[in-house]
């Protein structure tokens, strides 16, 4: 082995932890999201040209790890306890008055008040530095091992920094933003996938992956509070514990977390926390109120499950009862059915709930819920409503169940459920639920971006017969809309027309509105860029496929079947018959725009969120949510209010609508290609 390489290996490795704690848990990096990919390339192309280097911390191998068949069970060494509710400031009272007694002192308290995230608890183990295990709580005595999820969160340290205990276990909550659960679920939706209800279930079923790459694809994070075992370590408070584990490079909310002296404080803190949750960018349930002082919390001890020094103040509930009036079943571009609950429209927290998802068939027999149940339903953010339990004891026998369906609701064909998926899919492939569902999607703004082809138009067309597939909408002329609602020869011409304009879209359009399962806009503007045509696309195995980058043997499969299908190569030979013949995709690489980040924000005048993402996107740059230090430019429309706040902090350039489109058309007229041309 020569010397050099190890000595190299060990630097870049500890450069990158300390760049890794700056950007992670500090919000400070000290280099530019280039010098750091620099120092990862250099780490990569070592430890390929000498393996032997590798060491488990490594900071590439925060996804390295192979699929498991199964999770291995983890013992706690200190059992993870839960928490004692209070849902009053009574109760938080009640709780000071105890523990006053029972340290027979009258003296006030010291009281440190976290957020209660609502998230997953986890135990991170660290030997001698280093991360060795990770579990979650499970019963609270062992847990699920799943080290190698854990591994793919950046903002948990491989390796501690200096000087570390010998032996350390934390506890923290890892969690989902708001904004990344909901881009999630939009994600899911688009691709057919069942969506997830809330974000503490976005991060729970994000950690108990047995794929590490697919916990690595969630934008998960975590903050940490909590000790268990621990060898060499003594704090005096719990402050202290939280500021030394900042040291160790542990991600702690420190910003919210307020040390208070005696139970008054504390309330005060739990309202003002209550008043600020909707601006979170995280959800929290309530607040952890625990005695600050250690030799106190030793004294007081605890009792079989839970700690007698914390309590969790619980935050009432956005939660309402009502009924469950019918059940709907929604059919939808995939097959997949969905049933959604109406229910006697009740107010909840000032907004109108007549109607809640209930996700699948695993949902719907967990909850036991049937028509004419009485259901406590609740909002969480600005998230869909959900039907949290249902109270059994109000039934009066009349209450009717949901079966699964045999057929499919609305076309009548057979309904399949997949060994292991949650979801029944109708199998019908003329299934007028479903061809609607898929023609909607084809026209849709962000796939062939058909003008005023709306709802009501595409439902005419099924229903008098004059379409049966997306390519027949190629061969229609305006005289075939007259006998349409309302529809004026005028009207008539413009949908024709904006049909006509949609032939030569980008591959990737085509490709995404084509509905392949799994192939959201985003796989299909990779796909686009590989393959550069339709045609290779068509003929690629699923090996060619697998080695491209982010494409995995799920999307593979379900590309090559797609093509595989004679009903799908009838419509896409259709389709071409029709003079439907897509442009080409800029390359990613050479766009003017490329390895630069856009943020959208305000309301935007001159064009839509969605043009400007995709025009952004074309000319090789990404479009995030939400602004961070890798953001590049915030782009203000009227209105912009936190993330231009934000942008201003982080010293981002700040451009007008008009600005951005000067770049846009600098970049366009530099050589990309005029079908590429949005705005
Ligand atoms: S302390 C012995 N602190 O709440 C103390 N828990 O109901 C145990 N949680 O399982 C936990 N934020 O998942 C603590 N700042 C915080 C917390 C927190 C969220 C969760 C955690 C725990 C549950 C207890």
């Amino acid at each position: 082995m020569d010397n050099a390489s190890k000595l190299r290996y060990d630097k870049l490795c500890t450069a990158l932890h300390h760049h890794n704690y700056c950007y992670h848990v500090l919000d400070r990096p000290e280099i530019s999201d280039s010098e750091y990919d620099e120092l990862f390339r250099e780490l990569l192309a070592l430890e390929e040209k000498h393996p032997h280097l590798i060491t488990p911390e490594s900071p590439s191998h925060r996804v390295g790890a192979p699929p498991l068949k199964k999770f291995r069970q983890l013992r706690h060494v200190e059992p993870m306890l839960s928490l004692e509710n209070a849902t009053s400031a009574e109760d938080l009272r009640a709780f000071d008055q105890r523990l006053k007694r029972f340290l027979s002192s009258e003296a006030d308290i010291e009281y440190i008040c976290e957020m209660k995230l609502d998230g997953v608890a986890v135990e991170l183990v660290y030997e001698n530095g280093r991360l060795t295990a990770g579990s979650t709580r499970g019963d609270g005595q062992t847990g699920e091992e799943i080290t190698a999820n854990l591994k793919t969160i950046a903002s948990i340290p491989l390796v501690l920094r200096e000087p570390f205990p010998p032996r350390i276990d934390v506890r923290g909550e890892v969690y989902l933003q708001r904004q990344d659960f909901q881009e999630m679920n939009r994600l899911r939706e688009e691709e057919g996938e069942p969506l997830f209800a809330n974000p503490r279930n976005a991060a729970a079923g994000s950690l108990r992956q047995l794929d590490p790459a697919v916990t690595a694809s969630r934008p998960l994070s975590i903050f940490c509070y909590g000790l268990g075992y621990a060898q060499g370590v003594d704090y005096r408070t719990h402050a202290a514990m939280l500021k030394r584990f900042e040291q160790l490079g542990l991600r702690v909310n420190l910003t919210q977390t307020r040390v208070v002296q005696g139970i008054e404080q504390a309330i005060k803190t739990f309202f003002e926390m209550e008043s600020i949750r909707d601006t979170l960018p995280f959800e929290i349930d309530g607040m952890v109120l625990k005695v600050n002082r250690t030799d106190l919390q030793r004294e007081l001890g605890e009792k079989s499950r839970t700690p007698r020094w914390a309590i969790a103040g619980k935050f009432p509930p956005r939660q309402e009862t009502t009924k469950v009036e019918s059940i709907t079943l929604q059919v939808g571009r995939t097959g997949a059915i969905t049933p959604v609950a109406n229910l006697k429209p009740v107010s909840i927290g000032g907004v109108t709930v007549a109607r809640a998802s209930l996700h699948n068939w695993d949902e719907i027999e967990r909850l036991d819920i049937r028509v004419g149940d009485t259901v406590v339903v609740e909002r969480a953010g600005d998230v869909i409503p959900d039907v949290v339990k249902v109270l059994v004891k109000m039934r009066s026998g009349t209450e009717t169940r949901i079966p699964l369906p045999k057929n499919c609701p609305v076309c009548n064909a057979a309904v399949s459920r997949i060994e292991g998926e949650v979801v029944p899919r109708c199998q019908g492939l003329t299934c007028p639920a479903r061809l609607k569902e898929s023609i909607k999607h084809f026209a849709a703004k962000n796939a062939m971006d058909i003008d005023g082809l709306g709802d009501r138009y595409i439902d005419q067309m099924l229903q008098k017969k004059i379409i049966r597939s997306v390519a027949d909408l190629y061969r229609l002329h305006p005289e075939d809309l007259f006998r349409f609602e309302r529809m004026g020869e005028k009207l008539a011409e413009k949908i024709i027309t904006a049909i006509d304009q949609s032939r030569h879209r980008p591959l990737s359009r085509l490709l995404f509105g084509l509905g392949i399962r799994h192939v959201g806009i985003h796989l299909a503007r990779i796909l686009a860029r590989q393959f550069g045509t339709l045609e290779a696309l068509s003929t690629a195995t699923e090996e060619e496929l697998c080695a491209i980058h982010e494409v995995g043997p799920q999307v593979a499969m379900s590309v090559t079947t797609f093509f595989a299908d004679n009903n799908n190569r009838r419509i896409l030979s259709e389709l071409k018959e029709t003079g439907v013949e897509p442009g080409s995709d800029v390359k990613q690489s050479g766009g003017v725009f490329s390895g630069k980040t856009f943020v959208f924000t305000g309301a935007l005048t001159l064009f839509s969120r969605q043009q400007a993402e995709q025009q952004t996107e074309q000319l090789g740059g990404r479009a995030a949510g939400s602004v961070s230090k890798k953001t590049d430019y915030v782009v203000a429309g009227p209105g912009a209010g936190n993330k231009l706040d934000r942008a201003r902090e982080l010293g981002i350039t700040v451009l007008t609508e008009e600005e951005y489109l000067e770049l846009v058309n600098k970049g366009v007229s530099n050589g990309s290609e005029e079908s590429n041309r949005l705005f």
